[in-house]
């Protein structure tokens, strides 16, 4: 609904909502020959800087792709190493997050993740739930596509307790069974890396969103790549099917 209310913005400035994939550690490392692990430890320091830009921006949502469901098929180490990363940096950063007036949530499939760390997810998020400043979503353990079957199975299931009129379901009916129930479309997507691809993240809130795809590795990444993006974003015409001309109308 937020989003459609936006769509009469032509030519938008800083995006509403902005999502990351942070990609590059790996390659970070191992181009200064240091094992992978020092990459993704690297990559902390980024996620700090661009919360902190992105609440002087303005940016209303921020979505972090931290580990997708297809990462399970890493190297156990490497899973091991990067989950102990996540519990270290969310409870040494919580209070800092919380003093910034930032609302943290995670999404994905927790079941997966070991008690300690969703102890310290569900803590986090209590604990800053009333914050108002930004929304930060962490995708951990997220999938695109797992996320739609999800709702697809629990509008199923209503259906079949009767619950449920299946020709009632349109998109925004589908669109609140989401992880992103509630948060508007992306307008920018970020891609760090050099890798021209979703892989599997938000697929139905990057509907329409503009994409920006990086060079920089993630650890790399800063301030002036995220002011490089989001003035790519404010040279976009954002057109939802119509023509230019119906744009350019509307703004007279
Ligand atoms: C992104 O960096 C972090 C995760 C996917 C967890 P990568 O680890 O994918 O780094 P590259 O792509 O191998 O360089
Ligand atoms: C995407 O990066 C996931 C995250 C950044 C968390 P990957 O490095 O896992 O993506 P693919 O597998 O190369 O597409
Ligand atoms: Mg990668």
């Amino acid at each position: 609904m937020v989003a459609s209310a936006r769509t009469s913005m032509a030519v938008a400035r800083v995006p509403y909502h902005l999502a990351v994939i942070m990609d590059g550690n790996g390659r970070w490392a191992e181009r200064r020959g240091l094992p992978r692990r020092a990459g993704h430890r690297h990559g902390i320091e980024p996620v700090r800087a661009v919360v902190e830009s992105c609440a002087e921006l303005g940016v209303r949502y921020l979505t972090l792709f931290a580990f997708s469901s297809e990462n399970w098929n890493r190297p156990e180490d490497e899973i091991h190493g990067l989950m102990s990363l996540f519990l270290e940096a969310l409870d040494r950063e919580v209070a800092e997050l919380d003093e910034q007036n930032v609302r943290l949530r995670f999404m994905g499939e927790s079941q997966r993740l070991d008690p300690g760390l969703r102890r310290s997810m569900r803590a986090a998020e209590t604990r800053t739930g009333g914050n108002t400043r930004l929304d930060l979503s962490v995708a951990v353990a997220y999938g695109g596509r797992g996320d739609l079957v999800n709702a697809a199975r629990r509008l199923a299931r209503q259906a079949a307790a009767g619950t449920l009129d299946p020709d009632e379901i349109d998109a925004e009916r589908f669109a609140a069974e989401l992880e992103m129930a509630r948060i508007p479309d992306v307008d920018l997507l970020i891609r760090t890396g050099s890798d021209r691809r979703i892989s599997n993240f938000l697929l139905w809130s990057l509907a329409y969103s503009e994409l920006y795809f990086s060079n920089v590795l993630w650890p790399d990444f800063n301030s002036g790549e995220l002011n490089r993006a989001i003035e790519y974003y404010g040279s976009r015409q954002r057109r939802f099917g119509r023509t230019a001309q119906q744009i350019e109308a509307s703004l007279c």
